[in-house]
C-alpha cells in the first residue's frame, strides 16, 4: 500500500519523539520512502543517526550544511505526505503563524502535498485557548490535525496530550490519504452534536448528559469519505475533530442550533441529527443571578421547537434525512413512530437500558431502522465504529 510513496517526517523537539523511531520502521518495512527532517530542538530527543539507520536517508535538519543547499520547495512538492510527529505546541504555533527559522517549517510551508500533524504535549498546554486557536488556524490552512490520546503524560500527570500511537497514525495516514475512500465526495452533510443549555438566569442553565462524542465520530467519518460536512455542535467539554472537510459551528441554545440547522439544510444532500436537544427551556431568564431566598424554586419550562420535525416538514425529495431515538428501554415501536411522524429516511436506535450506551460512553449498541421497512441490529462497538456502520447503512439505502 505505501509502496512508491514518498512521506517526510518532520520530527520536533517533544518526548514523543522516541515513537518516531517506530514510525519510521513501520514505514519503510511497509515499502513507503521515509525522509527525516527534525528540527534543533529534536535532537536531544532521539538521535539522528538512529532515524537515517532507520529510514536509510540522511536526516536533515539544516536548510544548508557546508555547501550543500536543501532544496525544501523540491522536498515539499516532491512528497505524497508530510507528516510531522511528535507536533509540539511551539511549532504548532510557528506554522500557524507563518514562521519559518527551520528546515522542517520551510519545508511545511512549501508543501504542496497533504500535511498531518500529530500534536504531543501536556495536557494544561493542549487546552489552553492558545494551543486551540492555532490548531483553529491550521485547519482553516488545510493542515490536517490528528486527535491525541489520552494516559500518561511527560509531566507524570494523567490526561489528553499524548501523541496518537504510532500504528494508528499509519492506519489513519493510509484511511485518508493513501487509500482514502470516496463514497460521499461532492455531498454536504449536516450533522449536529452535543447538548444544548437552556439557560434561566445569568449563570445557571438546564442541559443533558449528551458529551458529542457520537456526533463528532459521524462528522469525521463522513468527512473521511468524502463528504464536506457542516458540523453544529452544542457545548461539549471533548474537542470536535479537525478535519479540512469538517466546517464548525458552535451554538449553546436549541433555538441557536435550530437557527444554524435551517442555515445549512436547504443546501444539505445528508442531514444527521445526533445532537441531544433539550426539549424544554426555562420560560423567564432572569437578568440577575437568582438569589437563593426561598427555600424552594420554581422554574416554568416551555417546549423548545422539535428541529427535526421541521426539517422533516421542509425535505426534499432528493434528502436524506436521519434522525436517533433516545428510550429509556429497547423500543423499537416507538423509535419507528419517530421516524415516520418527523418524516426521517433513518433512526437510529439507542437505548438507556444498554449500559455500554449513549451519552459520554465511548461506545455505543445500536439499531437502525429505515423508512423501507430494513431493520439492523449491532452490537456494543466503539463510537468511531458505530459511525462507520451508520454511514455504510445510508450508503446502501441511497444506491437502493
Ligand atoms: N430533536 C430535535 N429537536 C428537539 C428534540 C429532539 O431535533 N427539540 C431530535 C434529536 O436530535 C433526535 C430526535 O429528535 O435526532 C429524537 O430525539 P429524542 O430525544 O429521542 O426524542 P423526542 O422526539 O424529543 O421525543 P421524546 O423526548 O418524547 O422521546
Amino acid at each position: 500500500m505505501w509502496q512508491g510513496k514518498k512521506l517526510i517526517l518532520g520530527v520536533t523537539g517533544s518526548i514523543a519523539a522516541y515513537k518516531s523511531a517506530e514510525l519510521v520502521r513501520l514505514l519503510v518495512k511497509q515499502g513507503a520512502d521515509v525522509q527525516v527532517v527534525m528540527t534543533p530542538e529534536a535532537h536531544q530527543f532521539i538521535t539522528p543517526l538512529t532515524l537515517s539507520t532507520l529510514s536509510r536517508h540522511p536526516v536533515l535538519t539544516e536548510i544548508s550544511t557546508d555547501a550543500t543547499w536543501h532544496n525544501h520547495v523540491q522536498l515539499g512538492r516532491e512528497a505524497d505526505i508530510l507528516l510531522i510527529a511528535p507536533a509540539t505546541a511551539h511549532t504548532l504555533a510557528k506554522m500557524a503563524s507563518g514562521l519559518c527559522d527551520n528546515l522542517l517549517l520551510a519545508v511545511y510551508l512549501s508543501a504542496t502535498c497533504p500535511v498531518t500533524v500529530a500534536p504531543a504535549m501536556d495536557e494544561d498546554m493542549w487546552f489552553h485557548p492558545a494551543t486551540q486557536t492555532q490548531l483553529d488556524k491550521l485547519a482553516a490552512h488545510g493542515v490536517d490535525i490528528l486527535e491525541v490520546n489520552q494516559g500518561e503524560l511527560a509531566s507524570g500527570l494523567l490526561g489528553w496530550g499524548r501523541m496518537m500511537e504510532p500504528a494508528d497514525i499509519i492506519a489513519t495516514l493510509q484511511e485518508r490519504w493513501i487509500t482514502p475512500t470516496h463514497q460521499f465526495q461532492g455531498k454536504k452533510v449536516l450533522i449536529t452534536a452535543g447538548p444544548t443549555r437552556e439557560p434561566f438566569d445569568p449563570v445557571r442553565y438546564i442541559s443533558n448528559y449528551s458529551s458529542g462524542k457520537m456526533g463528532f465520530a459521524l462528522a469525521k467519518t463522513f468527512a473521511w469519505m468524502g463528504a464536506e460536512v457542516q458540523l453544529v455542535a452544542g457545548p461539549t467539554s471533548i474537542m470536535p475533530p479537525h478535519h479540512p472537510r469538517i466546517h464548525l459551528t458552535r451554538v449553546e441554545t436549541a433555538s441557536q442550533m435550530k437557527q444554524a440547522c435551517q442555515h445549512f439544510f436547504p443546501e444539505s444532500d445528508i442531514t444527521i441529527m445526533a445532537a441531544a436537544v433539550a426539549d424544554y427551556r426555562p420560560q423567564q431568564i432572569a437578568t440577575e443571578k437568582i438569589k437563593k431566598h426561598e427555600n424552594t424554586l420554581q422554574l416554568t419550562l416551555e417546549k423548545n421547537e422539535d428541529i427535526l420535525l421541521a426539517l422533516g416538514q421542509q425535505k426534499q425529495p432528493q434528502q436524506w434525512l436521519i434522525g436517533f431515538a433516545l428510550e429509556t428501554h429497547h423500543d423499537a415501536t416507538l423509535a419507528m413512530e419517530k421516524m415516520q411522524h418527523k418524516r426521517l429516511d433513518m433512526i437510529i436506535l439507542n437505548s438507556l437500558d444498554e449500559p455500554a450506551s449513549a451519552f459520554h460512553h465511548d461506545t455505543n449498541k445500536i439499531s437502525i431502522f429505515d423508512r423501507f421497512g430494513n431493520e439492523m441490529h449491532f452490537p456494543v462497538k466503539h463510537k468511531s465504529a458505530v459511525a462507520h456502520d451508520i454511514a455504510m447503512a445510508l450508503l446502501r439505502l441511497m444506491q437502493a
